[in-house]
């Protein structure tokens, strides 16, 4: 009847052990706690965890004296190269580790099959003696054991005796269970590393494929997630409600990481296109050698009009050779898109492209500037065409149908919402849904925000200089006016100077000047 009891209590133990242990997440608290289950579980007064540290080397750690492990850590290597002290002991852990079962030796140091010297220093600073010691095979991958638990019983005054079938029984079963729970949690952990690394490097691609792009992919997440933890800090009205758990923290940090996959399939020469007339290459070299050509026919025709006066009518289109040279230069101005076009520079694009004609090489006479030519060099402000502006902002679209391909595990279930509204603007005439700032969660919110300073801030971009700081404070203040951006996180921004982190770490020494907060937060 006793002994059922002293069963049923073991079973219950056992079962308790289980249930914290499945608590568990990170490998590490595991580790921890399955030592303290065990050495309760199996009345042990210690625990230790050994471990391979080096070839030939263990390293033993013990973790428990009177159940509070953290503060008695202890560590020491156990070295078993040739003539090493603890060679013997290498053949009882190999012993447990190949036959997968466990050890257990009464008065191991003094009367056992193994040399378990190392046990001395614990008797040393225990000042008792070590009475029996059990040794439970512990795996953390799949396939071969590769840690070994050791508990330990101490002399006692009641002089229990070494451990009992029972406590071997479910010692051995606890620490095959916690082994099977640890392999889920090491290749758990493995797989979202590999998992990190894959954004990461999809991040960095996307910065990679545009020398104008700069860090903007990497520098997003970090400035993202500085500006959620001011968010969740903060004790303004706005905020103090907001608190993100981590998995929503992960979430938004991924979302960041893929904002904008959605630009590996937009074209480069649209993306980076620094000139208007640029496709692959910039094509006003060819609008300049048909100037040339018509220059040098214009030349040889006046030529051979001097030397056979009255024979050959010199064509009146683009006699005026001055008149062309300045037109090219116009057209070379108009090609760059560093000014804005007025109505009668786009009149005058016109005119040239009906003006000048050149002969090419079948005899053929052609404007010397083709109807796209003509239209790219029309266009009013920057290099990009209104259907190469579309395609651009197409990007955003393409994220969301790229992300919203991939099978998300729930905790990530909104990485496409979050990552493809990154173009909404407050006001709700962003893209590509018009989300109004009500509509949009925070993260979004803040992801645009991160997003939009970024770019502001960023060095090199395609014909545009860098902004210093407070000019990129002043141009993002516009855009909260203008409805782009959430002035909530703006007023954060600037009154908590996070910007001044940020730009230590990512903006050049000569973008950081003053920052006039007081103007910058005038009326908002
Ligand atoms: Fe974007
Ligand atoms: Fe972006």
């Amino acid at each position: 009847m006793k002994r059922k009891k002293e069963m049923t209590d073991l079973l219950l133990k056992l079962q308790q052990a289980s249930a914290v242990l499945a608590a568990a997440v990170e490998p590490e608290d595991a580790e921890r706690l399955l030592l303290e289950e065990l050495r309760q579980l199996c009345n042990a007064d210690l625990a230790v965890l050994l471990q391979p540290a080096a070839p030939q080397c263990w390293r033993s750690t013990l973790f428990l004296a009177d159940g509070t492990f953290s503060s008695t850590e202890r560590s020491m290597e156990i070295s078993w190269a040739a003539g090493g002290s603890g060679i013997q002991l290498r053949t009882a852990i190999e012993q447990v580790l190949d036959q997968s079962k466990s050890l257990c030796c009464d008065d191991p140091i003094r009367a056992g099959e193994f040399d378990f010297s190392h046990l001395r220093l614990i008797e040393i600073e225990q000042d008792r003696q070590v009475r029996s010691c059990l040794l439970l095979p512990l795996s953390i991958h799949n396939g071969r054991p590769q840690q070994i638990v050791e508990l330990i019983r101490l002399d006692r005054a009641q002089a229990i005796a070494g451990f009992s079938i029972e406590e071997q029984m479910l010692g051995s079963i606890l620490s095959q269970q916690a082994s099977a729970a640890l392999v889920r949690m090491h290749s758990r952990r493995e797989q979202s590393e590999l998992f990190e690394s894959l954004i990461q490097l999809i991040g960095s691609a996307i910065d990679e494929k545009s020398p104008y792009a700069g860090d903007h992919c990497r520098r997003v997440p970090v400035l993202t997630m500085m500006l959620t933890r001011a968010v969740s800090e903060s004790q303004s009205t706005a905020f103090k409600p907001v608190h993100f758990s981590n998995p929503e923290l992960y979430e938004l940090e991924v979302a960041a990481w893929l904002h904008d996959i959605g630009k590996l399939i937009t074209p480069i020469h649209i993306s980076d296109k620094a000139t208007k007339l640029e496709r692959t290459f910039d094509r006003f070299d060819l609008v300049r050698t048909r100037f040339e050509i018509l220059r040098r026919d214009i030349e040889i025709v006046r030529l051979r009009a001097g030397e056979r006066a009255g024979e050959v009518e010199i064509p009146e289109s683009g006699d005026d050779l001055q008149q062309m040279l300045e037109d090219l230069r116009f057209l070379a101005d108009c090609n760059c898109g560093r000014n804005s076009l007025s109505e009668p520079d786009t009149g005058r694009v016109c005119e040239i492209a009906e003006r000048y004609r050149w002969i090419d090489r079948q005899g053929e006479e052609r404007p010397v500037l083709s109807e796209d030519e003509a239209a790219n060099l029309m266009v009013v402000r920057g290099t990009l065409t209104d259907e190469e502006r579309e395609m651009i902002n197409h990007h955003v679209v393409s994220t969301i149908n790229m992300l919203d391909m991939l099978p998300f595990p729930e905790e990530l279930a909104r990485v496409p919402e979050i990552a493809g509204s990154h173009h909404e603007a407050y006001s709700g005439a962003g893209f590509p849904t018009g989300l109004s700032g009500a509509q949009m969660l925070l993260q979004t919110r803040i992801l645009a925000f991160a997003d939009r300073f970024e770019s502001i801030s960023a060095g090199s971009r395609p014909y545009k200089k860098s902004n210093s700081l407070n000019r990129s404070l002043q141009i993002l203040r516009e855009m909260v006016d203008d409805g782009q951006i959430d002035p909530d996180l703006y007023r954060l921004f600037v009154e908590e100077k996070l910007y001044e982190g940020y730009a230590i770490e990512f903006l050049s020494r000569d973008q950081i000047d003053p920052v006039d907060r007081g103007a910058l937060l005038e009326g908002l």
